[in-house]
């Protein structure tokens, strides 16, 4: 099967096909979740907290993300890769934005680039799509907004989300993330959008849904966000694993004939 392009992402939302996207931030999980087919994988710069165990994604660097984002790339067939522009990286100037995501897609081999912000981020989406580098949006609760907003806030201006949300369309962006907002508005955001909405925490109506793939695979321990879905819990197998092999190296059962090399063979 060929590799998933933009616009085919954008004829999902037509055809009433939903949109499935998971982040990635290694060659080996970026592999396994495109081997099941997983239609857009995202190197989030949720790599800050989730990998690098920053307190939030303020911290994470163009070269951190690119040096993600290249790995992810070498693990991936099939799927978009998106890859997150960091903070600072796009709010200074729009010249600067432009550099920044036409160095993010030389170097990183994304196809995308995702960027927080509504109609604030208006002009910037604009001038980055106008060189060819597509865009996805991301509003609602913007991560990189956190000393604003106060902490990780459901965002409820059902008036404000629907500028940010036309806002991000008008400019040139392919999709955008609904991230915490009350499933009605997703839904009339959805219906109102022609570019596909893709949903973290904003319900059902979405015309795609995105997870942290450490949340869906349970490795971040007691974080349980309501709107996460845990659908297998690795935590504890990861836990039952080390101890196995502490103990059966303690006790001398590990390795066994069959894991050593001898001279002759
Ligand atoms: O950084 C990230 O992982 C994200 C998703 C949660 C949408 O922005």
């Amino acid at each position: 099967m060929g590799k998933l392009t933009v616009p085919e992402i954008i004829k999902m939302k037509s055809r009433g096909e939903k949109i499935t996207m998971l982040t990635a931030y290694d060659t080996p999980i970026a592999r396994l979740l495109d081997e099941a087919g997983v239609e857009i994988i995202l190197v989030g710069d949720s790599v800050g907290p989730v990998i690098a165990g920053y307190p939030n994604t303020l911290p994470v660097t163009v070269e951190e993300m690119i040096y993600h984002t290249k790995a992810v790339v070498r693990g991936v067939k099939r799927a978009l890769v998106v890859i997150d522009m960091p903070f600072m990286s796009y709010q200074v100037s729009v010249e600067e934005a432009r550099r920044n995501a036409g160095r993010m897609i030389k170097e990183s081999g994304a196809e995308a680039v995702k960027l927080e912000g509504g109609a604030n981020m208006k002009e910037v989406i604009k001038a980055i799509t106008e060189i060819d580098i597509p865009v996805m949006g991301h509003i609602g609760l913007t991560p990189q907004s956190i000393h604003r907003m106060g902490g990780y806030k459901i965002q409820r201006q059902r008036e404000k989300l629907l500028e940010d949300a036309h806002a991000v369309e008008e400019a040139g962006a392919f999709s955008v993330v609904l991230e915490c907002v009350p499933e009605e508005i997703a839904e009339e955001i959805t219906q109102r959008l022609s570019i596909p909405t893709i949903g973290i925490g904003a319900g059902i109506h979405c015309d795609g849904q995105v997870l942290v793939v450490h949340d869906l695979l349970g490795l971040l321990g007691d974080f349980r966000p309501r709107f996460v879905k845990r659908y297998v819990e690795l935590g504890p197998l990861i836990v039952k694993a080390a101890k196995d092999f502490i103990r059966e190296v303690k006790e001398g059962d590990f390795p066994t004939p069959e894991h050593v090399f001898h001279l002759e063979e």
